[in-house]
């Protein structure tokens, strides 16, 4: 391979976030055409294709587009028809709102021995708000399964996945990813991949719909922190030349409905390619944490990877945040996250580890929803030692890794959500019951350890 800009090759992997990057299979050398994209005839008599991820007369800055050099076009293919959902709904409606503060257990993964589930018939909508037609809004997804996908290939909007427990082998038109948790990868819209799993493999998805995930600006930090943008890593080339008549399937959510089409070609038959629109992964231990070094805290947004804008200046469809190991040095400062209110919704996951304002409960591939202006904080637990402890500089989070999928809409659960996942924490809110008044009118001095 080779990479324009900035962009490194490691072999397996390019490295740059939304770096304009070269890929040829090393069994195809020249695979790309010289000096034009659509040559009368290509390389190794290949076909061009253009994936375009934005229109095409977006601004540079966010143009999106890769020309892919392929076996067949991917026009080669019987015509779609409509599959069963499963859990994949786009359906807002299935239940009433709630505006209660939701837990979920740890999601169940169905048992290989019991039955086999792939990854696209393991996909659970739990939440999710807006419009898959005009392009505005979001899902969240829990996929459980335990068996790989077999020749079955899938086309799904814009995603970025976080796996939870177990690995994920990640076959896309543009190379391979094998992303493990503490990874997460973003499979752009329209690109087509399959997933094979090694074990009972669980993980959460967050979908936008008709959006690209950006790095967010960094204002006053300066041009590096947070996710630094070499440690995107993008697939190579990668192509297998294999033809079974009716062999192949590929799965459409189109609409959000799901819909299957026959193939006698694999559609991993990308021989080359080269653009800016492409899959990637990235190792949340990369992450350059910035934090308070004095007192009180920063906002959470401090904490974002990726952000998915809306059209209003800082309104996000949606930011991924995560809570990564870090120091905790403030003085004078109430350390835990901060009693609050948002406008945002915030649905929460666990990787691995014990969130620090609740030992228990939260559980790793459980979840929590805390929708707008609903109130949320530490438990009582945490608050009454928080309020005690001598402030010594302290780790924080060793060995756990949360994370937030943040929007500025007001999210609606499934069905399988609020019942049929059977996950639902019915006793959430009792976390909270313990607190008391520790008021004291005459006396303004606080009781505190100091
Ligand atoms: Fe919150």
């Amino acid at each position: 391979c080779h990479c324009s800009g900035l962009g490194h090759c490691s072999g397996l992997y390019i490295s740059g976030f939304g770096n304009e990057c070269a890929s040829e299979d090393p069994r195809c050398p020249g695979a790309l055409p010289e000096g034009q994209n659509n040559p009368q005839v290509c390389p190794y008599n290949l076909y061009a294709e253009q994936l375009s991820g934005s229109a095409f007369t977006c601004p540079r800055s966010t143009n999106k587009r890769s020309w892919l050099y392929r076996i067949l076009p991917s026009v080669s293919h019987k015509p779609f028809e409509s599959v069963d959902q499963g859990h994949v709904t786009h359906n807002w409606d299935e239940v009433g709102p709630d505006p209660n503060q939701l837990r979920w257990k740890p999601f169940e993964i169905p048992k290989a021995s019991q039955k086999k589930v792939d990854f696209v018939s393991g996909l659970h909508t739990l939440c999710g708000a807006g419009d898959i037609r005009s392009n505005n809004g979001l899902a969240v997804h829990i996929f459980l399964c335990n068996t790989s996908m077999d020749r079955s290939y899938s086309l799904l909007p814009s995603i970025l996945s976080v796996p939870q427990k177990g690995k994920l082998l990640i076959y896309t038109e543009f190379g391979k990813m094998l992303v493990q948790p503490k990874e997460i990868c973003v499979i752009q819209r329209g690109m087509r991949f399959s997933i094979d799993v090694f074990e009972e493999t669980r993980g959460y998805i967050l979908e936008v719909y008709g959006i690209h995930f950006e790095l967010p600006d960094l204002g006053p930090i300066g041009a590096n922190g947070l996710a630094n943008p070499r440690d995107f890593l993008i697939p190579v080339a990668w192509y297998e030349d294999l033809q079974v008549p009716g062999g192949f399937t590929v799965i459409n959510k189109y609409q959000g409905k799901l819909f299957a089409a026959k193939q006698d070609v694999s559609p991993f038959n990308v021989v080359a390619w080269h653009g800016n629109y492409t899959p990637y992964k990235y190792n949340l231990e990369n992450f350059m944490v910035i934090n308070s070094v004095a007192f009180d805290h920063a906002d959470p947004s401090i904490f974002t990877v990726l952000t998915a804008k809306s059209v209003r200046p800082g309104v996000a469809i949606a930011d991924f945040v995560i809570f990564p190991p870090r120091w905790g040095v403030a003085e004078k400062t109430f350390r835990p996250p901060y009693y609050h209110r948002n406008c945002m919704s915030e649905f929460m996951g666990l990787i691995k580890g014990h969130y620090e304002a609740k030992q228990g409960g939260f559980l790793p591939g459980g979840g929590s929803l805390h929708s707008p202006m609903t109130p949320h904080g530490p438990d009582a637990d945490c608050f009454e030692k928080a309020s005690k402890a001598r402030l010594v500089p302290e780790r924080i989070a060793d060995g756990t890794m949360a994370f937030m999928f943040e929007s500025s809409l007001s999210m609606a659960v499934t069905r399988w959500g609020l019942k049929t996942s059977n996950c639902l924490d019915e006793n959430y809110y009792k976390c909270w019951e313990p607190l008391k008044s520790h008021f004291t009118p005459n006396s303004r001095n606080a009781a505190g350890p100091n």
